[in-house]
């Protein structure tokens, strides 16, 4: 247990390659993002706060802004694939990955330099930067490739005061549901193939300049079943956070093959939203429809003994399935929801730290044994 400390005291200070103040937004593509928004809205609290499509002038595609706190969704669903093929592309990602993360994109101060170095530095581009204008000021946004078909776009906002980027309009809703507490994205986690997890760590050390903040090797992550290989890359300022996931060989097939499978090669895999009162927000996403993995039933016998005393009342925790880890720095709740579409991969982690700076590993074989249980009712184990 004491070797991922030991090894992540040891990792060199991140040199960021270019400053980046956190996560822009998340876009993803969808199939039907009208429908889309109002489970964002429903069950997770989302406000809706901008679109653009027909009705704004966008003739092959529609977007939905939906926030909540600091946390920026953009969902987009091609409406006329053959009118443009960029309307082609969205819908190509979706029929071969289904509704997924395309974009995690980065907010930063010149996103013309950002783009230069990351390029210069071996990424490969996906577009160069360009200038979005309205009375509102102007966006220069520019995008280069990571893992699968993502992206991460470099967003520089600082001469803009509008809502969000030129194009999209503000909408009021009659249909509001309350906010339930998420605050901000934690982290975000990529599946990719075998042996390819340290070719994206050495993408994010060498193109961005992260650290390697924590690695999880499969003695760490494993059960009787499956395993998996973990390491954690971050930034200067710890703001963005990217575990990258691969699988390593079990008895049976990993939750991470079973991933690669129905995603249909690498992708984002879950995102961590954060919130200050767990017990809270996963009362209200629970009333609301979201589904959470159980934790096994002996989870809780020898909680106390493993993570000391908290703050939160063990019978509270389990009744929700909260999970609890402790590190060095402190402690740190968790809860991860079932898949949240029909296909098998993407969805999310639900996370309160008090002072923990780590990832849950206490957690690791408990939780996974409720993601196998899951696994093996959908006869992928
Ligand atoms: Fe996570």
């Amino acid at each position: 247990m004491a070797t991922t400390i030991e090894r992540a005291t040891e990792t060199a200070q991140a040199h960021d390659t270019f400053p980046i103040n956190g996560t822009d937004y998340i876009e993803f593509y969808v199939g039907n993002a009208k429908q889309a928004a109002h489970y964002y809205r429903t069950a997770f609290g989302f406000q809706l706060v901008g679109y653009r499509g027909p009705e704004t002038g966008v003739r092959d595609r529609a977007s939905y802004l939906l926030q909540q706190d600091k946390i920026r969704f953009v969902l987009t669903t091609p409406i006329r694939p053959d009118l443009s093929d960029e309307a082609k592309t969205i819908a190509d990602h979706i029929y071969k990955h289904g509704d997924g993360v395309r974009d995690l994109a980065l907010w930063v101060d010149d996103a013309r330099d950002a783009f230069e170095k990351a390029i210069e530095r071996g990424a490969k581009p996906v577009h160069e930067p360009k200038v979005l204008k309205d009375t509102e000021g102007e966006i220069v946004i520019a995008a280069f490739q990571t893992y699968g078909e993502t992206i991460h776009s470099l967003v520089e906002r600082k001469n803009y005061k509008g809502l969000f980027m030129p194009g999209f309009v503000p909408l009021k809703q009659h249909y509001n549901p309350p906010p339930v507490g998420l605050k901000y994205v934690d982290h975000c986690v990529g599946n990719v193939e075998l042996g390819k997890m340290n070719v994206w760590v050495e993408f994010y050390a060498h193109v961005m300049g992260f650290r390697n903040l924590l690695t999880f090797d499969d003695e760490d992550i494993s059960t009787e079943y499956s395993s998996l290989m973990s390491k954690v890359m971050a930034n200067g300022n710890d703001r963005i956070k990217f575990p990258i996931n691969e699988p390593a060989p079990g008895k049976k097939k990993s939750q991470i093959d079973e991933y690669l499978d129905f995603y249909q090669g690498p992708g984002v895999q879950h995102m961590a939203l954060a919130t200050d009162d767990i017990v809270q927000t996963v009362t209200v996403l629970r009333d609301r429809g979201v589904e959470f993995l159980a934790a096994p039933t002996s989870y809780y016998a020898d909680l106390q003994k493993r993570v000391g005393r908290i703050d939160e009342p063990l019978d509270v925790l389990a009744a929700l399935g909260i999970l609890v880890d402790r590190d060095p720095d402190g402690y740190l709740l968790q809860i991860f929801t079932k898949p949240v579409e029909d296909r098998p991969t993407v969805f999310y982690e639900i996370i309160q730290r008090k002072g923990a700076k780590s990832f849950g590993k206490g957690n690791f074989k408990a939780l996974f044994e409720a993601i196998e249980q899951e696994q093996a009712k959908r006869g992928n184990l």
